[in-house]
């Protein structure tokens, strides 16, 4: 890869990694990796419910305000992620006693505090993230869903829109590449919500996938999402490369070439569609020392285009080559 190609400069739509403050501020080698390749970022955990708003009457701006800063700095574009998620919820919401009435109020009010905070600086949200479960039902486990019914979703595009009419609010989930049953679901959800006239301008698909994925399903996954109309993020790209939990896998070059070339397919299929329906291209971190995919499987797993050191994949030419 010559020397000044970098993936911000290369694709004709916005490149970014979700990020970790501490990463961010410690390891230099990860901050110049952001600088040099992204043009926009998404908070990994700053902005989620329970760091944001950790007590009823507490908001602690500090580390999500930092990352803003830091991307206002360097011109890159944030992704706000995100305001309402059934994994996230603080203690204090958990316990709150209230009617329908109060719990609508505490979902506006923390919708509207956020997005309100970072108007004109945070330019698009995923507002509702993972409602859908497997089965393509509305995951019940949800407190939001126990409190307020199904209307929560449309309430939280209604109360997001009303607090910052110019931000583009995006429906976020992810397994639209798992098979028909839950893409069938989300994309259902999301025309409902069109169809009604809720604010919603775009489908967030996570896409934490794995190279055994077909071309198929992930070629589905993004070609029906484009379908409904919407801008169309690839929000939280990563392809696992142990979905056996091998506990002794080596990395090996033969992996290397299978995920590089599964990373060319997603991008090339991504760059096919409309231009004004690419909100961009979003990895889940940076390097492969920062996945998730670790800690979540306790595995090893190599899933991201840099390498645990920051060096350049055979992914990364991947993602070139697809475009
Ligand atoms: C993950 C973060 O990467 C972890 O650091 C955190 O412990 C849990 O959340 N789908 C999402 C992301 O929408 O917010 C999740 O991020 C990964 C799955």
């Amino acid at each position: 890869i010559e020397e000044g190609v970098t993936l911000k400069g290369e694709l004709p739509f916005p490149f970014g990694a979700a990020v970790n403050n501490n990463l961010l501020k410690n390891r230099a080698a990860y901050r110049e990796t952001v600088i040099k390749e992204c043009n926009s970022v998404t908070a990994e955990n700053a902005m989620k419910f329970s760091q944001l708003h950790p007590s009823e009457n507490v908001y602690n701006w500090t580390e999500a305000d930092y990352l803003v800063n830091f991307a206002q700095q360097n011109g890159m574009r944030v992704h706000g992620h995100t305001l309402i998620w059934h994994k996230n919820p603080p203690a204090w919401v958990l316990n709150y006693q209230g009617d329908a009435v109060a719990w609508d109020q505490l979902l506006k009010n923390h919708i509207q505090t956020v997005v309100g905070h970072y108007k004109g600086k945070v330019a698009s949200w995923d507002v509702v993230n993972e409602v859908m479960a497997e089965n393509g039902t509305l995951r019940t486990e949800s407190i939001w869903y126990q409190k307020l019914g199904p209307q929560f979703i449309e309430k939280a595009f209604i109360y997001a829109h009303e607090a910052d009419p110019d931000a583009l609010l995006f429906y976020n989930d992810y397994g639209h590449e798992f098979g028909p049953t839950k893409r069938t679901a989300i994309i259902n959800l999301v025309n409902d919500l069109k169809s009604k006239g809720v604010p919603i301008h775009g489908i967030g698909m996570q896409m934490h996938t794995r190279y055994t994925q077909s071309d198929a399903n992930l070629a589905a996954a993004i070609n029906t999402a484009t379908a409904t109309g919407l801008k169309v993020h690839i929000a939280e790209l990563d392809i696992q490369m142990n979905p056996d939990n091998v506990q002794d896998l080596v990395f090996s070059a033969g992996l290397a070439a299978q995920q590089k070339a599964k990373y060319e397919f997603i991008v090339k299929t991504y760059n096919a569609i409309p231009k004004d329906q690419q909100f961009g291209i979003t990895t889940w971190n940076v390097g492969d020392a920062d996945t998730w995919i670790r800690g979540e499987y306790n595995r090893p797993d190599w899933p991201l285009p840099f390498d645990d050191n920051y060096q350049r994949k055979p992914a990364y030419q991947g993602i070139l080559d697809g475009v």
